[in-house]
């Protein structure tokens, strides 16, 4: 069993709301997550889920009315921090610095000792070599998110928390990202961050976790979360007429005597496989199709609406 480097146990936040003081709003009403060593997690959700709220109280910035975070199966405490590091959603830089002089000031706000080379192979994890005495106010979103995240690992931690790395990056700027999260996991570090765009989850992570208005519904690998969620099934068969009468298809195709036809589900692929075979005819393959996540994500939105 892999080593479990952080547990969030039924975490609650609310925040007072409206101009009565007694008046207050559950923004996380049950938050469960479980990240093992060595893995990329991603934290999915919709604006306002609870995402960025999570993350605070994991950081310290921000404190639970209740719950438990532990790490490495301890509560979480201040020693435990500097092996945490952190990009924050909306990160302040200082733009007059160029990337070089920023990493510089950073190691130095953490009183490191990192040395010109330890600051140039950090440059050139997250690609920025070229642009290192470029002002940061000239770097592009994605420049930023990199140099952001060679800010987040200066003090070498094992743990790292991105929150929307990849948000308001275009195409090329999120494969850079992406391959930079996957490079950090490949140094052996464990990375938990947070994203609504559900194509990359499906790329990088090795788990996921769904977090519903505040509620984590949902938690497991890509495919523990998708499997058994067959959607429809592809039936292709030979040596027969055309599709047997009873069974419902959703569509039918033929090309040079063999069909390819959709039908609802297994109970139906089942039908239509016994008739065939009775019939005479050959089947040529049979394919489940699943539910991708973003079927999965959409769905629990939409079965979530209405119950705040
Ligand atoms: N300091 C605060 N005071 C009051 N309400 C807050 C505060 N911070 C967050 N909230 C509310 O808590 C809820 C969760 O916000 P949070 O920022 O954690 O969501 P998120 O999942 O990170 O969303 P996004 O994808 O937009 O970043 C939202 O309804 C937000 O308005
Ligand atoms: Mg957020």
């Amino acid at each position: 069993m892999k080593e479990k480097i952080l547990e969030i146990i039924n975490l609650k936040k609310s925040y007072p709301s409206g101009t009565l003081l007694l008046k207050r709003t559950e923004v996380l009403k049950g938050i469960n997550i479980n990240v093992y060593k060595g893995e990329i997690y991603s934290l999915l959700g919709h604006n306002g889920a609870g995402k960025t709220t999570t993350f605070k109280i994991i950081t310290g910035i921000s404190k639970q009315d209740s719950g438990e975070i532990l790490f490495k199966g301890k509560t979480l405490n201040l020693k435990d921090k500097s092996k945490i590091g952190f990009l924050p959603e909306r990160p302040y830089f200082y733009e007059y610095l160029t990337g070089r002089e920023f990493l510089e000031f950073s190691a130095n706000l953490f009183n490191l000792k990192k040395s010109k080379v330890q600051i140039e192979a950090l440059l050139s994890l997250v690609d920025l070599k070229d642009a290192a005495d470029v002002q940061l106010k000239k770097y592009s979103k994605g420049m930023l998110q990199r140099i952001g995240i060679a800010h987040s690992i200066i003090n070498d931690p094992e743990f790292i928390i991105l929150d929307e790395p990849l948000s308001g990056l275009d195409p090329i700027g999120r494969k850079k990202l992406r391959d930079l999260i996957l490079g950090l996991k490949e140094e052996g570090r464990t990375i938990i961050y947070s994203s609504h765009i559900l194509q990359d989850a499906e790329m990088i992570s090795d788990r996921i976790g769904i977090i519903v208005k505040g509620k984590t519904i949902m938690e497991g690998s890509l495919e523990e979360l998708v499997s058994g969620e067959i959607k429809e099934v592809d039936v292709s068969f030979y040596g027969v007429d055309g599709i047997p009468k009873d069974v419902d298809y959703i569509k039918v195709e033929k090309k040079s005597n063999v069909f390819y036809t959709t039908v609802k589900d297994t109970d139906e692929a089942n039908k239509l496989i016994a008739k065939i075979i009775k019939d005479g005819g050959y089947i040529k393959f049979v394919n489940p199709v699943r539910k991708t996540l973003e079927e999965l994500f959409w769905e629990i939105k939409d079965e979530n609406s209405g119950n705040s």
